[in-house]
């Protein structure tokens, strides 16, 4: 692959590729949309540090929580900082509400008082939240779109690489995991070509306080080495 320059990638595409369902909804599972998503589904653009049902210090964001694994472990280690987790796969928000809506409460059970959800593109959120709200951002194992034609896909991009580096304070860490090697070189070569965020650290296993997730596990199952990134926002 050769190394992209910052500002000659091409733009994204506005529609997001990759599966938005899989498999049927079950009944509980349409009762999770349709009764408690609305009830834990983030509004407060204006004031996102309002959006929560207990008073926070601090924001988080989640781009693709998958299976919710690590959002719900992030956002319970963080009590005091409200946590903002995005996801567009239908089955993915499911199984995070299942786990946070006990059954046969889905019309009235509390959410956590600290998560809220976005069930769509990270990138309509993200570019309707004021500046530097966020306290930190994470990107666990994103979508890897390996060929070449279709990098423009990726998350990893001059777009959202601007719009995080608007919302992120100063001296706030982006994390970022992958397992993918096109991914791996990808991000590597991505954030050497862009102004706003120096890299903090680069590992192969995963740090201490990171939280594991379902693709994370899929990746050791299946042999592969993640990378884990801290980039930090530069004053
Ligand atoms: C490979 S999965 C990883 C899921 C999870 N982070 C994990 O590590 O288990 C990537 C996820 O990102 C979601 N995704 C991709 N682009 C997104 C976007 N623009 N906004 C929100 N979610 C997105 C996909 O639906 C998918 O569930």
């Amino acid at each position: 692959m050769t190394a992209p320059l910052f500002d000659d990638l091409k733009p994204q595409p506005e529609r997001l590729y990759g599966r938005q369902r899989g498999h049927p909804l079950r009944a509980r599972q349409q009762r999770l949309l349709d009764e408690a998503l609305p009830r834990i589904t983030f509004k407060a653009f204006d004031n996102p540090l309002q959006g929560f049902s207990r008073s926070v210090s601090g924001l988080f964001l989640e781009v693709g929580f998958g299976g919710g694994e690590h959002a719900l472990d992030q956002s319970e280690r963080h009590p005091d900082i409200g946590y903002i987790a995005s996801e567009v796969f239908e089955n993915g928000i499911c199984s995070l509400l299942s786990r946070i809506m006990p059954e046969g409460e889905e019309m009235t059970a509390a959410p956590p008082e600290n998560l809220r959800l976005w069930s769509d593109d990270a990138r309509l959120l993200i570019k309707d939240l004021p500046d530097q709200c966020l306290d930190r951002a994470y990107l666990m194992f994103p979508d890897p779109w390996p060929k070449a034609r279709h990098a423009k896909r990726r998350f990893v991009h001059p777009e959202n690489i601007r719009q995080l580096a608007r919302l992120l304070k100063k001296g706030a860490q982006w994390r970022i995991a992958s397992d993918h090697p096109v991914y791996q070189e990808w991000v590597t070569e991505v954030m050497q070509a862009q102004p706003y965020f120096e890299l903090a650290s680069l590992t192969k296993t995963r740090p201490e306080g990171w939280s594991p997730t379902r693709y994370e596990a899929k990746a050791f199952r299946e042999g592969r080495q993640p990378f884990y990134w801290t980039f930090i926002r530069r004053p």
